[in-house]
């Protein structure tokens, strides 16, 4: 029996761009899955034709049960969704914003009147509840539109990059949120950009790359597979670098990465701290100054370079691809889509 997510073999091409590639989902009930992927891998494209916003050229998705390309409106009352761009609206205050919300969802008024005022006080936002969202800053509005998403409790949630823009409390909080919902029973697929997250909140994580899910796993199971632990060490001086690297050749276990500007040498090494307290030995005895070493484990973000071949670190033009039916963002992020797609065809040019 499928889970309350599934897709399979999903396709949808824009152009020539070919944004899904096959895309294949299953999130049991109950559970997180984290959707982890670089810039334009197609993590929004999936949420937006899981959520029924964008038809896929081909595939299948049931969601909470429903088909999605049969029974668009079925499935839009079982599923809450926060959209990777905010979309508040701007002229209402905060505390509108979220009851308007449930009267569409035909709660009653009071009832929603309640549960509008939990979630300003859960997101922070009880002190400017009752201004317009057009005064609130990039992370309040995020935490708005997050409230607005959990107005009811539907069960399965999709959040595309909740916590970008929201500051560590913020950030902590929301994590703190997201765990009492799923621990109610509700099952959530988060896109995200911070590897640490998928790390807390996911019990599944599929990367994806090019439009296809490229490794699926828990964090550990991603974790065991890009190898074991490596000896990180930060040399004192510059010119220390290259007998540290000689020093390291001899433990490790593979090739030493050397990043010059910041003294660090990283080299992948089994053994665990005996083998450390040896290389301390060693760079002791050549008389090599460190200001840190440590043993550590492979993280997500070395999974995903060794996966993708890239970190996740956001690409500003990426970032402003245009993306349409996200909601309120029109102006600021029309005009950087509008100034990429300039760089863009200013590169096709160059490149002729
Ligand atoms: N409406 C659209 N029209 C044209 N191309 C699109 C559209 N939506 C997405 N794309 C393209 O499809 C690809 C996947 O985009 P998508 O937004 O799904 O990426 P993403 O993984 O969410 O990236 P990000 O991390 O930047 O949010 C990108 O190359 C993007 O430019
Ligand atoms: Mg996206």
């Amino acid at each position: 029996m499928p889970g309350a997510i599934y897709a399979e073999g999903l396709v949808k091409t824009f152009g020539d761009v070919r944004a899904l590639d096959g895309v294949d989902l299953d999130v049991p009930e109950g559970t997180v899955l984290g959707l982890l992927g670089p810039n334009g891998a197609g993590k929004t494209t999936t949420v937006r034709v899981l959520t029924t916003l964008l038809q896929p050229d081909r595939g299948r998705a049931v969601v909470a049960g429903i088909d999605v390309l049969k029974h668009p409106n079925e499935v839009r009352r079982s599923i809450g969704l926060s959209g990777q761009f905010a979309a508040v609206d701007e002229y209402l205050t905060g505390r509108e914003n979220l009851q308007m919300v449930g009267r569409l969802y035909q709660m009653k008024a009071r009832a929603a009147k309640a549960r509008t005022a939990e979630l300003l006080e859960r997101f922070n936002l009880a002190d400017a509840a009752d201004r317009p969202a057009k005064t609130y800053s990039g992370g309040m509005r995020r935490r708005l539109d997050l409230a607005a998403a959990l107005v009811v409790s539907p069960p399965v949630m999709f959040m595309d990059e909740p916590t970008t823009g929201l500051d560590p409390r913020n950030r902590q909080q929301l994590w703190g949120i997201i765990q009492e919902l799923v621990a109610g029973g509700t099952t959530l697929l988060l896109t995200t950009q911070y590897l640490e997250e998928a790390d807390h909140l996911a019990h599944d994580i599929a990367v994806v790359d090019h439009g296809k899910v490229i490794a699926r796993g828990t964090s550990d199971q991603l974790k065991a597979r890009t190898g074991g632990e490596r000896v990180e060490v930060v040399v004192h001086e510059r010119d220390r670098i290259a007998s540290a690297r000689e020093v390291l050749a001899g433990f490790g276990k593979g090739e030493t990465s050397v990043e010059e500007h910041t003294r660090k040498l990283t080299v992948p090494v089994s053994g665990g701290a005996k083998l450390l307290a040896e290389v301390i030995r060693e760079l002791d005895g050549r008389g090599i100054e460190i200001d840190d070493i440590g043993l550590r484990r492979p993280t997500l973000d070395d999974v995903f370079i060794s996966l993708t071949g890239h970190g996740a670190e956001r690409d500003a033009e990426q970032d402003a691809a245009p993306h349409d039916g996200d909601g309120g963002h029109a102006g600021a992020a029309a005009a950087r889509s509008r100034a990429a797609e300039g760089r863009e065809a200013a590169r096709k040019e160059t490149a002729r």
